[in-house]
């Protein structure tokens, strides 16, 4: 049996992927979480 939360490793948790109608600010650290979660996404997928 898969362990659980497995589903959810493929996907990359990007806070900066919003509904249309919600518009990120521009706190940089806000936008620093993007490529912080891409790269942690990326480390994630290679280590399968
Ligand atoms: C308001 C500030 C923040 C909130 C509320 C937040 C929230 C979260 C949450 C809920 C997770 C998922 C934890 C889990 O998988 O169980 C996460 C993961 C993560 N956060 Fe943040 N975070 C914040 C700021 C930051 C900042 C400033 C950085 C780096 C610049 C960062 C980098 C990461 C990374 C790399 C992951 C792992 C993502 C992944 O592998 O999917 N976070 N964060």
């Amino acid at each position: 049996m898969a362990q659980p939360g497995a589903v959810c490793e493929p996907i990359n948790f990007d806070p900066l992927v919003m509904v249309e109608v919600i518009d990120p600010t521009d706190d940089p650290i806000l936008l620093f979480r993007s490529p912080a979660y891409a790269a942690s996404f990326g480390k994630r997928l290679s280590r399968q």
